[in-house]
């Protein structure tokens, strides 16, 4: 995923650069020393997306690094928090910021990076920090219903709409102000649309690499969504199957009755989506679900610049980390 055009290369740099020296205004003391606790990006796909999109857009390219610098900022705070809530130990391929600096400090340094991301965005014009607050509410509304969720059923509607807040938002919102800054207001809906499709997938991918990535390449703490009782996709599609749904139904009580710590029941419950086909079969729907972006961005004026958006996209559902 990191690989791109050198162009792409350049300006992922750009924006590399950038985070190193936001993160160098902070105190040290507030991290613990080290490493700053963002700057250097992991698959950069927010920005990737932004930088794709602007090209098949013909927007320039500076705008969408300035958006993507938000994005990536907004994306780390997220992720600060989501590792709070999940207690993960593991982020690419690192101790997470809880395991070093504790629950504590990690929940606040993710609310001192989101609000370094809205002074970004307010950078770029006072309504791009507004939406961004919108997309951030609803990120975390997102996440608040996926609590709600926990060893619950969740119809598919229900799972879909929260990913899309949890995941989606983001993606939409480096959609919708990358179609600003190429000054491209009639593609505005389609770009949110597309941007929507894409974290959504991305999600779908993600729950799929829970139970099947090698964590030595994923850099995940392997069965968390299982074994912490999240409802994804596979399980989802477990239950709708007259073979399994039994069987899966009986794995999830003895889950939600098990010690913390009994990972048993996690990993028989993995082993029957994996063999049973649920996890391909969720990864088939991620695939079928990104791919509803491709009529919206074949409008899109630089036709040439759109194979290397779609192959992007497609990407983002094809990955093993
Ligand atoms: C990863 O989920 C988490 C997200 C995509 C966003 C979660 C959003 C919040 C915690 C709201 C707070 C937002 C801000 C900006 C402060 P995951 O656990 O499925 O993915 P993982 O496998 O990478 O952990
Ligand atoms: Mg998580």
């Amino acid at each position: 995923m990191r690989t791109g055009s050198p162009a792409t290369a350049g300006s992922v740099a750009r924006i590399e650069a950038e985070l190193a020296r936001i993160a160098g205004g902070l105190d040290p003391r507030l991290y613990g020393g080290g490493v700053p606790p963002f700057g250097a990006l992991g698959k950069a796909s927010r920005s990737r997306f932004a930088l794709l999109l602007a090209d098949a857009l013909g927007g320039p390219r500076r705008g969408a690094e300035r958006v993507a610098v938000c994005a990536e900022l907004a994306h780390s705070a997220s992720l600060m928090h989501d590792d709070c809530v999940d207690l993960a130990l593991l982020r690419r391929g690192r101790p997470t910021l809880n395991e070093r600096l504790g629950i504590n400090a990690s929940i606040l340094l993710g609310d001192l990076v989101v609000s370094l991301a809205f002074d970004e965005a307010w950078k770029i014009s006072p309504g791009s920090a507004r939406s961004l607050a919108d997309s951030v509410r609803r990120m975390v509304q997102g996440a608040l219903l996926e609590e709600s969720y926990r060893h619950r059923r969740v119809s598919r509607d229900e799972f879909l709409e929260m990913i899309s807040l949890k995941t989606g938002e983001l993606f939409r919102w480096t959609a919708v102000e990358t179609c600003g800054s190429a000054g491209r207001p009639e593609l505005l809906e389609a770009c949110a649309e597309i941007g929507r499709l894409a974290g959504a997938s991305f999600q779908l991918a993600d729950d799929v690499l829970d139970l099947e990535a090698d964590p030595a390449v994923s850099g995940k703490d392997p069965l968390k969504d299982v074994s912490e009782g999240k409802i994804t996709l596979p399980v989802i599609l477990a239950l709708e199957d007259a073979a399994a749904s039994g069987p899966a139904a009986a794995l999830l009580d003895e889950l939600a009755a098990a010690p913390p710590g009994d990972l048993g029941p996690a990993m028989r419950l993995a082993a029957l989506l994996r063999e049973r086909g649920f996890t391909a079969a969720a990864r088939d729907e991620a695939d079928a679900l990104v791919r509803r972006a491709f009529p919206l961005t074949a409008k899109f004026p630089v036709r040439e610049a759109v194979p290397a958006l779609d192959g992007f996209l497609l990407s983002l559902v094809r990955r093993d980390a």
